[in-house]
């Protein structure tokens, strides 16, 4: 089935526009995820002999790989990613306010070096709206697979006004979520990575852990689970740093990475802006994996992602330390049986943390 994508597929649909095609695959996407009898179907191909499942934050992840943030930016098709095999769907990134993003085109493939380079700057519906189609669409409720809510700042919202504006979003979706991610580490919003300084960091993970206290306490229910996801681009000291304001805010995890801005290898010549994901990114994400890991003395759970394009990658990545793995790059270049084919390989990947 890879193979016929690879050879046959892709070529077809690389000969068209990149998000075209996305919005295309999000139509159909939603279709099928509307769909259980096309499910079902599906699920017969993408089997993955869940040997291997996952508990972490107090929730069971059926297998490693999950659908990483970006692919299902308002929230259409996270119920079909089960049936494409992935074991959990991290939706977003949502912001408080609807905003349309950059302006296109803002998203480039590079096939020779499996690669993408995208500036889309969190285009999507807004926290309310979103809310409302999680709702409508039973969200919260027994979610098949883990259901990640990942947010960011706003475009218009000043960083001194960062808190509140993450705030709006966490108090819309958190319902619905197995898990959030707070998202500081986009190259596409002016000065967002700016909230990775320790300042801003701990007084944006302050509030929002008071406030999933807060929600807690009120409903009588679990604290949701709390995950930062973090840039490649940073020095181990600031990734020092970043660890210490996660223990403090007693945060559950860390995603490690999101795409680059740094131009390795082909691309110093290329002049596109934006981040930089798919294999260019493989080795230093692993590397910031791995750092982290060693640091926290593999007590940290982190979840690894960054140029996942293989089997030998993901498994070297489990290997570096990840408890869980995400993909995007891969899957676009993978075709849809990509989640199942990584999940089956680590079924059976005997990890070896170096
Ligand atoms: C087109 C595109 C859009 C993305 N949008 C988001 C986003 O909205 N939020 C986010 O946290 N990461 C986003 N990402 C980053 C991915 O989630 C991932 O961290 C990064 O691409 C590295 O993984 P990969 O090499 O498997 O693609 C996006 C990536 C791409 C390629």
């Amino acid at each position: 089935m890879g193979i016929l994508y690879e050879k046959v597929m892709r070529p077809i649909l690389f000969t068209q526009d990149p998000e075209k095609i996305h919005e295309r695959a999000v139509v159909a996407l939603d279709l099928l995820g509307r769909s259980r009898l096309s499910c079902a179907v599906l699920e017969r191909f993408t089997r993955v002999p869940h040997t291997r499942p996952v508990k972490l934050f107090g929730l069971e992840f059926p297998n490693m790989v999950g659908m990483a943030a970006g692919l299902d930016k308002n929230a259409q098709f996270w119920r079909a990613a089960s049936a494409l095999g992935f074991g959990h769907v991290e939706i977003g990134t949502v912001t408080n306010l609807k905003q349309p993003g950059n302006p296109k085109p803002r998203l480039f493939r590079y096939p020779k070096e499996k690669a993408i380079i995208n500036r889309m700057g969190f285009n999507n519906l807004g926290s309310e709206t979103i809310a409302r189609n999680l709702k409508r669409a039973g969200a919260g409720h027994k979610n098949r697979i883990p259901l990640g809510i990942n947010i960011g700042k706003s475009k218009v919202v000043p960083l001194d006004k960062a808190v509140d504006d993450y705030l709006g979003s966490f108090n819309h979706l958190a319902d619905f979520a197995d898990y959030i991610t707070i998202n500081v580490s986009s190259p596409n919003t002016p000065e967002l990575r700016k909230l990775q300084g320790r300042d801003y960091l701990d007084s944006l993970l302050g509030a929002l852990r008071d406030a999933n206290v807060h929600r807690s306490k009120k409903l009588g229910t679990a604290k949701v689970p709390m995950l930062l996801k973090i840039a490649p681009d940073l020095t181990f000291s600031e990734i020092d740093s970043i660890v210490q304001s996660i223990y403090d805010h007693e945060f559950d995890g860390i995603i490690a990475t999101n795409t680059t801005i740094e131009r390795p290898g082909a691309f110093a010549s290329i002049d596109q802006t934006g981040g930089l994901s798919g294999l260019p990114l493989q080795k230093r994400s692993r590397t910031v994996v791995n750092y982290i890991y060693k640091a926290t003395d593999g007590k940290l759970p982190i979840v690894g992602v960054g140029g996942l394009m293989d089997e030998r990658s993901v498994g070297e990545m489990v290997d570096a330390g990840a408890s869980l793995v995400q993909v995007y790059t891969g899957f676009i270049y993978g075709g849809p049986f990509f989640a199942s084919r990584m999940a089956n390989a680590l079924a059976s990947h005997h990890c070896t943390n170096f």
